[in-house]
């Protein structure tokens, strides 16, 4: 039920994710650092590092870091940048998440591609746990179920395969499953964070940081049709009795065409994401 990530995946989206990221969430965020004179972070599901690599250099001054991750072989591959202390927790974010928010007394507590896996309820622990420390709170790169194919990364037209929906429903449905913190939210993370963060009393933004992939990016591209293949056979075979083979014979039909698309080397691809920030009233 855990979700576990493979370090090779996690380093080949780090610099779409970094792109990607929502420039006004971070200048925002900056402005109210520096206003606080704030210098604790705490980093929610951190893998190798990827958030503390985005944040250090954009947020000025000491930074003191804790990471929490239950993969402790991801956790190990984090280096801390010059100007940081780093501390790492191996845990579960069910419990020692809010602990770590509670004990470091964080500023801020943030998270990269995290949010989707989490339930409501986590959600709402975790928004009471930051109120109650007066930390802000920056969620980036929750996947939001949006998935758009264009005849060129460049050219903003639809160029829509029959099968797109049908697989982009599965691949959403499976999102959903438990991931080890209750139901996922999936797609609807980011809408729920930002009605929970407002309800909880803060200020909210919710901007757009969807992935803008083209040729240039095929090795992501092609990484993402063969796990959404993957994660529509799996919806499929969990799905009620309706589901049969000629539905997996689609999906895999559908990937084919879709790995052919991208070694014809002229596509574009938009994988919607969100990005929350939410400052203390
Ligand atoms: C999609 S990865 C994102 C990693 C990193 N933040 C980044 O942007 O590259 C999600 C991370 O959350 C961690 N994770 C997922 N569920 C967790 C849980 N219940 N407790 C602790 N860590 C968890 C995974 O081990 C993984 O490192």
């Amino acid at each position: 039920m855990s979700a576990t990530f493979d370090p090779a995946w996690l380093a080949l989206r780090e610099p779409i994710d970094h792109r990607s990221r929502a420039a006004a969430a971070m200048s925002l965020l900056a402005q109210a650092w520096r206003a606080g004179g704030w210098s604790r972070i705490v980093d929610l599901g951190s893998g190798t590092g990827s958030n503390l690599r985005y944040l250090a250099p954009r947020l000025p001054g000491i930074r003191r870091w804790t990471l929490i991750d239950h993969d402790a072989g991801l956790l190990a591959r984090v280096t801390a940048p010059e100007g940081t202390e780093v501390r790492r927790i191996v845990g579960d974010l069910a419990a020692t998440g809010m602990d770590a928010i509670r004990e470091s007394e964080a500023d801020l507590v943030t998270a990269s591609a995290l949010l989707d896996l989490v339930s409501k309820e986590w959600l709402e622990t975790l928004a009471a746990a930051c109120r109650r420390s007066g930390s802000a709170a920056l969620f980036a790169l929750t996947y939001d179920g949006a998935i758009q194919w264009r005849a060129a990364a460049d050219d903003p037209r639809p160029a829509d395969d029959p099968d797109d929906g049908f697989v982009r429903r599965s691949v959403n449905a499976h999102q959903r499953r438990d991931k080890g913190l209750g139901p996922a939210l999936g797609p609807m993370a980011g809408l729920r964070a930002e009605t929970t963060f407002r309800a909880a009393g803060y200020r909210v933004w919710l901007l757009l940081s969807p992935w803008r992939l083209g040729p240039g990016d095929a090795a992501l591209a092609r990484a993402l049709v063969d796990g959404w293949e993957a994660a529509a056979l799996e919806a499929l075979r969990e799905a009620p009795a309706q589901a049969g083979s000629a539905d997996a014979d689609r999906v895999r039909a559908w990937a084919e065409r879709r790995r052919a698309t991208i070694a014809g080397g002229r596509f574009g691809l938009t994988v919607g994401h969100l990005d929350l920030l939410a400052l203390p009233a």
